[in-house]
């Protein structure tokens, strides 16, 4: 069975842990890529081990682990480790480098995404983001439609980076 890839940075990572928690014993199988600056940075590393989840650390100054992003660690070891479903949470430029690695390997991703919530209701429409999902609204509210979008529903073009935190 393909495994699912787990892709956090900063404040995305706990999230992923907490999915990871939620799915220890059923039988997926599962790979954080948790990467960030330096090791400094890390977040998250020894909480993953501790679930026996497979852990691939990547720092940007190769302070620790693989020296890169955790999305080039991730492209990297796509051979050795054939993945089936891609899950990440973390900054807009990480979010959107995995979903495009995604999309050229043909994995199905799905993203969490933040964004500045003024009410986290769905009133205000302060959090909207762009998609092309055929049949909704193209517009669609992180705090209630989201926040995990699929990759391929977002217009990532028009995702600025200064919406989401
Ligand atoms: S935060 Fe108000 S609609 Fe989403």
């Amino acid at each position: 069975m393909k495994r699912v890839a787990l892709v956090g940075g900063g404040v995305g990572v706990p999230p992923l842990h907490f999915l990871a928690a939620r799915s220890v014993g059923s039988g997926v199988a599962m790979t954080a890529f948790v990467g960030a600056r330096n090791r400094a940075r890390l977040l998250g590393v020894e909480a993953f081990e501790a679930l026996g989840v497979h852990t691939q650390v990547s720092t940007e100054d190769g302070s620790a682990g693989f020296r890169g992003t955790n999305v080039a660690a991730l492209a990297e070891s796509l051979e050795e480790l054939p993945v089936g479903q891609v899950l990440a949470c973390g900054p807009t430029p990480m979010l959107r480098a995995a979903a495009q690695l995604a999309a050229e390997h043909g994995i199905p991703c799905q993203v969490c995404l933040e964004a500045r919530m003024a009410c986290a209701m769905g009133a205000c429409l302060s959090c909207v983001v762009e998609t092309t999902t055929p049949g909704w609204r193209r517009y669609q509210r992180v705090c209630t439609e989201g926040p995990v979008f699929d990759s391929t529903d977002l217009v990532w073009e028009t995702l600025s980076p200064l919406c989401a935190l």
